[in-house]
């Protein structure tokens, strides 16, 4: 059986549909905070049990004859409450006797461990400490907090504003590594690795060009000298720092088949909603 711990997020519902094409709903189940909020998984055969990062006994329960656990990170910031959580959840793991967990880490936390990643680089030293078989998927930002229908101003403009300094930039789409995690959680093959996922680099030049060709409009970049407030601004900094520029082949490995390319990714963004 495969458990899949907050598969009621983004990334967890990509997962369980990449899944679903892969092996029958009797053999998934989701371990999730609240079930109401995945009524509709159940409905499509999957079974639904509470799991609650902050209640280890609903994570024994939860966990309960996993073959393979996706641990899928806790979106708490405070990195102490965060590396308990994933703790918790690796020990109910190996109370329950569960096969291996599959984690979800970020990039770069293999060697490093600081500011908002702490929690990542601690799971993966608890994680090796446990001695359960493990798998780490390390992910990149996430594409879509970039690519996203606010471009429909820049089409409507003319212009992108660019706050990255014109850096590379190795996002990757959740759905292409949410199809990854499918693949690691039914094939063989993957258990003692960690896999540095990353897309194909682009450029905010790369950006306006893909949307001057969707559009037919002309759209060119213009350098922002200005901080973005909040969160963009505080992504941006990442970028110009040069920390996203790193690109490895692991994704398309795992994936048998490239990263979504830009062009495509844009067109899904500013495609009308169903
Ligand atoms: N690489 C990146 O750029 C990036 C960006 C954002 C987040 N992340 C990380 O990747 C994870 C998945 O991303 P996402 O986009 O799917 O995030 P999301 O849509 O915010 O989903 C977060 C999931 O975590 C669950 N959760 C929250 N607190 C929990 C708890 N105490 N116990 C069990 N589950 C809990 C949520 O459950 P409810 O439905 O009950 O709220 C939800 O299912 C995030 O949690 C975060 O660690 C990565």
């Amino acid at each position: 059986m495969i458990v899949v711990s907050a598969a009621s997020g983004a990334f967890g519902r990509l997962v369980i549909d990449r899944l679903l094409e892969r092996c029958p709903a009797g053999q998934v189940t989701v371990a999730v905070r609240d079930p109401a909020k995945a009524a509709d998984l159940a409905a499509r055969g999957v079974t639904v049990r509470t799991g609650d990062y902050d209640a280890p006994k609903t994570l024994r329960t939860a966990f309960e004859g996993a073959g393979r656990l996706l641990l899928i990170s806790s979106p708490e910031l405070d990195p102490a409450r965060r590396t308990a959580q994933h703790r918790a959840a690796v020990d109910a793991a190996r109370d329950v006797g569960a096969g291996s967990i599959i984690y979800t880490s970020f990039l770069g936390v293999g060697t490093e461990a600081g500011g908002v990643t702490a929690a990542h680089h601690a799971t993966e030293r608890h994680l090796a400490a446990s001695g359960l078989p493990h798998t780490v998927l390390r992910h990149p930002f996430y594409s879509e907090a970039f690519l996203n229908p606010g471009l429909r101003d820049a089409i409507a403009s003319g212009e992108l504003a660019d706050g990255t300094g014109g850096h590379g930039i190795n996002t990757a789409l959740r759905r292409d590594l949410a199809e990854a995690a499918a693949r690691v959680l039914t094939e063989d093959g993957h258990l003692g690795r960690a896999y540095d996922f990353t897309g194909g680099l682009w450029t905010y030049e790369d950006l306006a060009d893909a949307l001057s060709r969707l559009s037919g409009r002309p759209v060119v970049r213009r350098a922002r000298t200005d901080r973005a407030p909040g969160a963009q601004g505080w992504l941006e900094d990442q970028v110009r720092s040069g920390a996203l520029e790193q690109q490895t082949d692991d994704l398309p490995r795992v994936l048998g088949r490239p990263a979504t390319a830009l062009d495509e990714a844009v067109a899904a963004v500013l495609a009308p909603p169903p």
